[in-house]
């Protein structure tokens, strides 16, 4: 059995002897730490901490691997809950063609975008997509990221929606962090069913839906629920199906337009509503009901240049917001959380500590892995972060340009 102990650590962080599901308004400014501390794991789980005060005697620990962490904060691995991070290809040119003044729409209605992506896919073999994506995988994990959730839909059609969920099952399976799959055959419709958009939903549900169930490929359903995608009773009719099939909701909306997806997402008791920048009070309310999880993708909104949802205001009315990446390559070609933390103080002002707890224990929560990771609790799976020697908690997100990850640790060995 492995046993990892951390000494002199500056500042532990996110340390609840029981941690809640997740974190309420006025509840994510508080961010309970200890400063001079100490963490040990043992078999891949966080087995006690405490402060270096209180520092109990180890004599009876045998084969212990101990590390001194100095001048180090120690926090939770990031907890990212919205990915597309499985694509072949990237769409460089695309963004180059927006820089010239074309929209995200503009280049959809031409067939790029999604579909670009899913033409790209469907001619790219099951291994060189494991590749491509194992590469983005390691990436997230070098930047901190200890748990993610990863949708299909750039296949949309049965083989290669397949194809893609099989190779998040590959990543799921190396072990190496959680993972959470989504199947999001309602991305785009694809073009063999242009005009005949009813006919691809039947498709989705009939044909596709009872395969993925009957191979137990994925966890949540999602839609992208937007004007030229799919309305508000698309995504209801795709979620009820996908409730009928075990699959928890999760829902694209309110992204570009108001199209109702996030009432939607809480009528049926979605695990999350992502996106956001077009949601209203009436939608802030429906999710205060339904305890669907608002998630925000400040990347694709700065990438893509959109109004800034209104992260603030939903804190503010007793929300547990949630952060993550988007990492895709249309929207948001990074999956960096520290990244996003930051932009949640700079763009939507959330105070460090609300940063943290949107990135960690909230994002958690949004993927259903809350019992599993998000804080330093005894129990919980042992991922998390070593910074390298810096002043304060506070510049984390501060320093946004800095590559402030010392060391990941997963299961409570050092990443690579
Ligand atoms: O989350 N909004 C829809 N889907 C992605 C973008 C997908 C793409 O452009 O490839 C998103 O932003
Ligand atoms: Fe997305």
């Amino acid at each position: 059995m492995h046993k990892l102990l951390l000494k002199n650590i500056k500042t532990l962080v996110g340390t609840y002897e029981n941690a809640p599901d997740c974190l309420k308004g006025e509840q994510m400014k508080q961010l309970p730490s200890i400063d001079g501390a100490w963490l040990a794991c043992e078999d891949g789980r966080i087995a006690d901490y405490g402060s270096m005060d209180d520092f109990p005697g180890i004599s009876d620990w045998k084969d212990l691997e101990v590390k001194d962490c100095s001048g180090k904060i120690v926090m939770p691995c990031f907890a990212d809950s919205h990915t597309h991070l499985v694509y072949a290809g990237n769409r460089e040119k695309e963004f180059e063609d927006r820089l010239k003044g074309l929209s995200y729409e503009d280049i959809a209605k031409r067939g790029g975008g999604i579909l670009n992506s899913a033409n790209k896919l469907r001619g790219t073999s099951e291994d060189q997509l494991f590749d491509e994506s194992l590469s983005r995988f390691k990436e997230i994990i070098s930047q901190g990221t200890g748990a993610v959730e990863i949708k299909s839909g750039y296949g949309l059609d049965v083989k290669s929606e397949l194809k893609m969920l099989r190779v998040i099952r590959r990543l799921r399976d190396l072990e190496w962090i959680p993972v959470k799959a989504t199947f999001l055959g309602a991305h785009a419709v694809p073009l063999e069913y242009k005009d005949r958009r009813t006919d691809y939903i039947k498709m989705l549900v009939d044909d596709l839906l009872p395969e993925i169930s009957k191979q137990g490929l994925a966890d949540f359903i999602d839609v992208f629920c937007e004007k030229g995608y799919f309305d508000a009773n698309d995504t209801r009719k795709i979620l009820e199906a996908g409730k009928k099939a075990g699959l928890q909701g999760k829902v694209h909306s309110e992204q570009m337009s108001h199209s109702y997806g996030t009432r939607v997402a809480a009528e049926c008791n979605a695990i999350s509503a992502d996106h956001l920048e077009y949601v209203n009070d009436e939608d802030i309310a429906a999710m205060k009901r339904s305890g669907t999880i608002p998630t925000i993708l400040p990347g694709a909104a700065l990438f893509l240049d959109l109004p800034l949802p209104p992260a603030r205001k939903m804190i503010d009315s007793g929300l547990p917001v949630a952060f993550a990446s988007d990492y895709n390559p249309g929207s948001c070609p990074t999956g960096n959380m520290k990244l996003v933390m930051s932009l949640a103080c700079i763009q939507y002002k959330l105070t460090p500590e609300e940063a943290i707890n949107a990135v960690t224990l909230n994002s958690a929560r949004a993927m259903d892995l809350h019992s599993e990771v998000g804080s330093i609790t005894s129990g919980k799976r042992a991922n998390f972060i070593i910074t390298k020697e810096i002043s304060s908690t506070g510049f984390l997100p501060y320093a946004f340009g800095s590559d402030l990850i010392g060391e990941v640790i997963l299961n409570g060995k050092k990443w690579q």
